[in-house]
């Protein structure tokens, strides 16, 4: 306030200064609220207040983010949209179209972001020829984080296969430890699931969760698949039902748990809890993915403000994202990689420049699918129909891996 010197009276400087700060403000509605995810929050807030933007607050706890979604509707239907918000793949595109977000493209266009993010990303950062949102990471699903010394002790190495696997499982069991660290929700089964069907190969995944194709669905491939996950729920604790994932990372850090199949947000919590890759865990893709990836990446979109400061707000926020050493100090908290290929991977641990070796090898092989738990396979009604039917089978209520892909496809066709 130096600029006003003396002749500014107190009360005229509250004033300037209360409005000033409200007017640069933005409220961000995210479901970052674990340990490893704050941390990584505040990578993003630190940012930005270098930036000269404010923060406001929104958080809506729960993995995956269904509950922040249904939050935002809430907030959108009263007329008081946030000015950004964290969201994933189908669901922006479902925004967009529904006309409630910013245009970014120019913005887009000054900064170049068309050239250094990847295409698969472009494909939910844009809607109709405009930028939409800005990606501030790109999250995979099919990983599994083990405990460095459960495994050890198996006398087993990493499995590579889900034969291998289950023979891991099985020593874990035989040790007296839970093999695996799960928490009941129907996202985290989901997440697994990923992993699992993956395993069974590429053209199963992309032909049953993106083509959402009846025959892969229902078929025989499908059933073995969800016989599979059948068979971790024997790998599982009593009080697995409704436990947050990060209690179940939790259960690994501490050697309670063998291993957890979890997207790579995993990682997050290990390195909050002072963990080191190699060390103390190891990260492997799910058992038989290897050279495939299932993606997510979250974005930030923005929604339509009336107010010009809040619009400038929005895209020094957009920008902030961007910008490359961001990117990467944002990722090597968050476990996630960054959203554009043209940052380095010095700053990354070992499982960090796995992930983006991963990443582009798939992108080039053309093994990159969007996560369906994580909604970049199909849009939300196709995904939550797919979830009821995944949390059903792992909680035995199918007969067999058979049923419950006759289900699934009955549940995917009537859910379009
Ligand atoms: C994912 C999201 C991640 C992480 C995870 C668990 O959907 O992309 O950033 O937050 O949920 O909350």
């Amino acid at each position: 306030m130096r600029l006003f010197g003396r002749t500014m009276t107190a009360a005229a400087a509250l004033v300037m200064t209360t409005s000033i700060s409200f007017a640069e403000d933005v409220e961000v509605l995210h479901w970052w609220t674990s340990g490893g995810e704050a941390a990584a929050l505040n990578v993003l807030k630190d940012n930005l207040a270098g930036a000269g933007t404010g923060w406001v607050d929104m958080p809506v706890a729960g993995g995956g983010g269904e509950a922040a979604m249904t939050a935002l509707r809430a907030r959108v239907t009263a007329g008081d949209a946030p000015t950004a918000v964290q969201m994933l793949g189908f669901d922006i595109l479902d925004w967009a179209g529904e006309g409630a977000l910013a245009d970014l493209t120019a913005t887009a266009t000054a900064e170049g972001w068309d050239k250094v993010v990847p295409a698969a990303l472009q494909g939910f950062s844009t809607s109709d020829g405009k930028w939409v949102a800005a990606p501030v990471n790109v999250h995979s699903t099919n990983w599994v984080w083990i405990n460095k010394a459960a495994l050890d002790a198996t006398g087993l190495a990493a499995p590579t296969t889900w034969d291998e696997l289950v023979a891991v499982l099985d020593k874990m069991k035989e040790a007296g430890i839970t093999p695996l660290g799960h928490g009941g929700q129907p996202w985290q089964e989901a997440t697994v699931f990923d992993g699992v069907v993956l395993g069974m190969g590429g053209d199963l995944y992309k032909k049953a969760f993106i083509d959402l194709d009846p025959a892969a669905l229902g078929g025989p491939e499908m059933a073995e698949a969800f016989n599979r996950l059948i068979k971790l729920l024997t790998y599982v604790d009593d009080n697995f039902s409704g436990r947050d994932w990060n209690l179940a990372s939790a259960m690994v850090i501490n050697g309670e748990a063998g291993m957890q199949m979890m997207g790579d947000w995993a990682k997050g919590e290990f390195l909050k809890a002072g963990k080191v890759p190699g060390t103390d865990f190891v990260c492997i893709r799910f058992p038989g993915t290897q050279g495939s990836v299932t993606f997510n990446s979250d974005q930030f979109a923005m929604f339509n403000q009336a107010d010009p400061a809040a619009q400038e707000a929005q895209v020094a926020m957009a920008k902030a994202i961007m910008d490359p050493a961001f990117q990467s100090a944002f990722n090597v908290v968050k476990g996630s990689v960054p959203a554009r290929t043209d940052v380095p991977n010095d700053a990354f641990d070992d499982c960090g420049k796995k992930g983006m070796a991963d990443l582009a090898e798939a992108s080039t092989a053309g093994t990159l699918f969007g996560s369906m738990a994580h909604g970049h396979a199909a849009p939300a009604a196709v995904k939550n129909a797919t979830y009821d039917v995944i949390t059903a089978a792992f909680n035995g209520e199918y007969a067999d891996g058979a049923a419950a892909a006759a289900a699934l496809a009955e549940a995917v066709a009537a859910a379009q």
